[in-house]
């Protein structure tokens, strides 16, 4: 009698736990599943456009790069000049203590000049020269003057002003 109780109510038991488990586990899932996939897409791509959009406006920002010296007036040999390729000037220093700044671009076709020597600012690329006292040319086939550039020298540092 009492094996026949025991065998009657157990698998009962067992059978109302498994099916509340089954919905408890079936519920858990259905609510993960529908919150977690959509929500985490649309806050993941929101979060990246705005990322984005405030870089390239803060880079925008931050583009003044005159502040530092150009060159050191030693650097600068007297008769002569020396050209700041990445800058995009030449600095020349006619005579003694007396610094002029031109743009580097050729007013021929507008390579960059290369080189100061012999009194002239020198461009490579078809013989163009201007002189290193006012940018002027000095020798065919460009037509045009160097455009001047000011600069400020203050103790023995050149700068763009
Ligand atoms: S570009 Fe300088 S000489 Fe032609």
């Amino acid at each position: 009698m009492s094996l026949s109780h025991e065998s009657f109510t157990s698998p009962s038991r067992r059978a109302v736990v498994t099916a509340a488990g089954a919905a408890g586990l079936a519920a858990t899932l259905a609510a993960c599943g529908g919150s977690g996939d959509p929500g985490s897409d649309a806050s993941g791509s929101g979060a990246s456009d705005s990322g984005t959009a405030s870089g390239s406006g803060s880079a925008k920002g931050s583009g003044k790069g005159s502040a530092s010296p150009l060159a050191k007036t030693s650097d600068i040999p007297e008769g002569g000049g020396k050209v700041f390729k990445e800058q995009q000037v030449v600095v020349t220093q006619p005579t003694k203590g007396d610094f002029k700044a031109f743009t580097s671009t050729c007013t021929h076709q507008g390579c960059t000049v290369a080189s100061v020597s012999g009194g002239t600012i020198n461009c490579p690329c078809h013989g163009s020269k201007f002189s290193i006292e006012d940018g002027s040319v000095k020798h065919p086939p460009a037509m045009s003057p160097l455009e001047s550039m000011k600069i400020e020298v203050s103790g023995d540092e050149i700068k763009l002003s």
